[in-house]
């Protein structure tokens, strides 16, 4: 008999991907997903990308009583389901306690049940969010500076200070200190530890993954919060341009689904992962102009990106992966090449039709 997985939110982006390879390595998979509006738009079923191997249920992670059911003969819980934006926590951030804080707590209070739960692995989907500003360094020392001030901002100097004298943005390691800025990276940070915590306590292999900015088919393209090359191609894909904020200069990592679902096949087969946690990046910086470049050269456009030239606050500057302990303990290397992952995103954009809900979501920028 094979061992089955939960994966929670599996009707998601990565969920989903996560389904077909655990489904492709023989596992089998049972999905929970309450197919929130905000991601799916109103739909009463799994979207049609959603492997018809899984066996899909219908509801919600803080339903206790469904959730020990889905936790039945299950080997591995893959805890996707997340609110998922940095913007929108901001002002609503009980929906994002609850989702996210509450869900996980309450997954985390039936797993320390061993006897009736003894599940081999717990796989916590963190975010490089939880860094706050990446990493920087000062005369070869590592420096931590905090957000930018808001007069900064307003001078349209965007690069980090550290004593008022520059600093220079380096790979973020996992031991850089934690300063989440939003309440969606504050509930990703308290989910990694409480898991990591209970974990540690009842012996139950946790591992959490970082994940930095990923790209790929079946991203929300109507959500206008989440991934910024999915909002880009679906403002194209509405006749508009795409925005950018600051000076388009800010680097970020940007990591395919395909090394995310490797990432966490890894994860699940090694037990050196373990209560720890991991980056999953490309481990390659690229700055927001140059993926909005890509992006309307893969549409074949011949217009350039909006540069606004203001910032929002809360925005982060530079933050992109060091993947060395990945690389080292899980044996993780990121094989995507950014150009052709970027083409057949757009590819499968072109198929898709979905509402650019981007202006109404930042119209207090002045877009
Ligand atoms: N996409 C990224 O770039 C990124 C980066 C860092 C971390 N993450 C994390 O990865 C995980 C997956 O993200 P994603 O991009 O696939 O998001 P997604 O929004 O595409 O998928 C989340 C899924 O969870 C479901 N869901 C939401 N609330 C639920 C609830 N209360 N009960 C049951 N199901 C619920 C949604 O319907 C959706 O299908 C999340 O935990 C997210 O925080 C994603």
């Amino acid at each position: 008999m094979s061992e089955r997985v939960l994966i929670t939110g599996g009707c998601g982006f990565v969920g989903s991907h996560l389904a077909d390879e655990y489904l492709r390595k023989g596992y089998q998979v049972r999905i929970l997903d309450n197919l929130d509006p905000i991601v799916h738009g109103n739909i009463k079923a799994p979207p049609s990308y959603v492997n018809k191997e899984a066996e899909f249920v219908y509801g919600d992670i803080r339903d206790t009583n469904l959730l020990s059911k889905c936790l039945e003969k299950v080997s591995v819980v893959s805890h996707q389901a997340a609110a998922v934006s940095v913007m929108q926590s901001m002002w609503n951030p009980t929906r994002y306690a609850e989702v996210n804080t509450l869900g996980t707590a309450k997954l985390l209070e039936l797993l320390v049940d061993r006897n009736r739960y003894p599940i081999k692995k717990l796989i916590i989907p963190s975010s490089m969010s939880i860094y706050g500003e990446g990493l920087y360094k000062q005369n070869d020392n590592e420096v931590f500076p905090n957000l930018r001030e808001r007069e900064q901002l307003e001078r349209g100097a965007w690069e980090l200070e550290w004593d008022r004298k520059p600093c220079f943005h380096e790979p973020t390691h996992e031991d850089k200190p934690l300063r989440p800025t939003s309440i969606y990276a504050i509930t990703k940070r308290d989910q990694e530890e409480m898991a990591l915590s209970i974990g540690r306590e009842y012996s139950i292999p946790v591992v959490a993954l970082r994940y930095f900015n990923i790209y790929g088919t079946r991203q929300s393209l109507s959500n206008p919060y989440t991934g910024v090359a999915a909002i880009f191609s679906s403002r194209i894909l509405n006749g508009n341009v795409p925005v950018v904020f600051e000076d388009g200069a800010q680097l970020r990592d940007f990591v395919h689904i395909s090394d995310i679902v490797r990432a966490n096949l890894l994860a699940t087969q090694k037990d050196a992962g373990d209560y720890q946690v991991f980056n999953i990046g490309s481990g390659q910086p690229i700055s927001i102009l140059e993926v909005a470049k890509k992006v309307i050269d893969s549409f074949e456009k011949d217009f350039s990106a909006k540069v606004t030239g203001t910032a929002r606050p809360g925005d982060i500057r530079h933050c992109y992966a060091d993947i060395s302990r990945a690389r080292k303990i899980l044996g993780y290397a990121p094989n995507a090449n950014f150009d052709s992952s970027i083409q057949e995103l757009i590819e499968w954009v072109k198929t898709q039709s979905a509402p650019d809900n981007f202006e109404t979501a930042y119209k207090q920028f002045g877009i």
